[in-house]
């Protein structure tokens, strides 16, 4: 099966991919700011998934208690997350000034269902940084004491 990110997680970030896609291309300022979240989240988000999210989706084997033929492979993973970490953090700052921007743009426009997605995005970076981010470096980590190296 190998290591992939967890269906859950890839969903929601979709629909949220889907959403920003469509603010994209609203006329004025409101797409304007859409536009250059894009323009981050793009890299931003294959980092994301590549070094923090299909970590995750060892999770649950790890909780049962197997050892998953990619305890190398991950242990490798946590150590690289942990050199972009600062800069994804960094890009999730860049983002929210951004979203806080197209949060208000999109009231000025009478975009209601913007409002939601910058707020849904703003709790989704935050999720990603107290909760995914650690989880994987700690995935990472155990794979390592698995390992005995
Ligand atoms: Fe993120």
């Amino acid at each position: 099966m190998g290591m992939q990110v967890p269906v859950s997680l890839k969903s929601g970030h979709e629909a949220i991919h889907a959403a920003l896609k469509r603010a994209t291309g609203e006329p004025g300022a409101l797409g304007e700011t859409a536009r250059s979240i894009a323009r981050i989240m793009s890299g931003h988000m294959m980092r994301e998934e590549k070094f923090a999210l299909r970590p995750l989706g060892l999770l649950k084997a790890l909780a049962r208690g197997e050892t998953p033929a990619e305890l190398a492979e991950v242990a490798k993973l946590a150590q690289a997350l942990r050199l972009e970490m600062p800069q994804m953090i960094d890009e999730h700052r860049q983002i929210a000034e951004a979203l806080h921007l197209l949060a208000s743009n999109a009231e000025v426009a009478g975009k209601p269902e913007y409002v939601a997605l910058a707020e849904d995005m703003l709790v989704h970076a935050h999720i990603e940084e107290d909760v995914l981010y650690p989880a994987a470096v700690v995935i990472g980590k155990y794979a390592a004491l698995l390992r005995g190296d």
